[in-house]
């Protein structure tokens, strides 16, 4: 497990900007953490860091959102899902074994592959702009 820290929103998007560099084609990652814990700032600055151009917004609407890289990276938000709901969005019919998935609330998810890395972020408490970040599986090895 690798422990990281942040302080402020940058912080967090350029945390992203790094972590990209460490992501393959295939890799899939799992977003953990309340709302407004910073899932989104990190998979912006994660997406901008993988060569996307355009402006990433929450998918948190429209559920995916799909970007055109080097590879294929589908960002995915299971916020609005139903934890225990197996209807919704099936994952393993839009998951894509040459691409990306970044999956915010992905234990809102009835399937994930069996292979990801797991991304987990917390608050601290009295301090606003703080967060904690756990990062585990396969990515782990691949941060400088
Ligand atoms: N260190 C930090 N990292 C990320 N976001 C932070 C940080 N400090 C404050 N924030 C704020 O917290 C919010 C995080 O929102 P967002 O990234 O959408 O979270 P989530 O997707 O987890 O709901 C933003 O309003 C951001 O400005
Ligand atoms: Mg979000």
């Amino acid at each position: 497990m690798i422990k990281l820290e942040t302080e402020s929103p940058a912080e967090t998007y350029n945390l992203g900007r790094r972590i990209a560099k460490g992501i393959r084609a295939g890799d899939v990652l799992a977003f953990k953490g309340e709302l407004g814990s910073g899932k989104t700032t990190l998979i912006q600055g994660i997406i901008e860091g993988l060569g996307v151009g355009e402006r990433v917004q929450s998918p948190s609407f429209v559920l995916v959102r799909t970007y055109q890289a080097d590879f294929e990276i589908k960002h995915v938000d299971l916020y609005r899902l139903d934890p225990q709901g197996a209807d919704g969005l099936h994952l393993e019919e839009i998951y894509n074994e040459d691409g990306v998935m970044l999956v915010e609330w992905a234990d809102h998810a009835g399937w994930l592959p069996g292979t990801l890395s797991r991304v987990e972020m917390a608050f601290v408490p009295d301090d606003p702009l703080h967060r904690r970040i756990t990062v585990n599986g396969p990515i782990q090895k691949r941060l400088a």
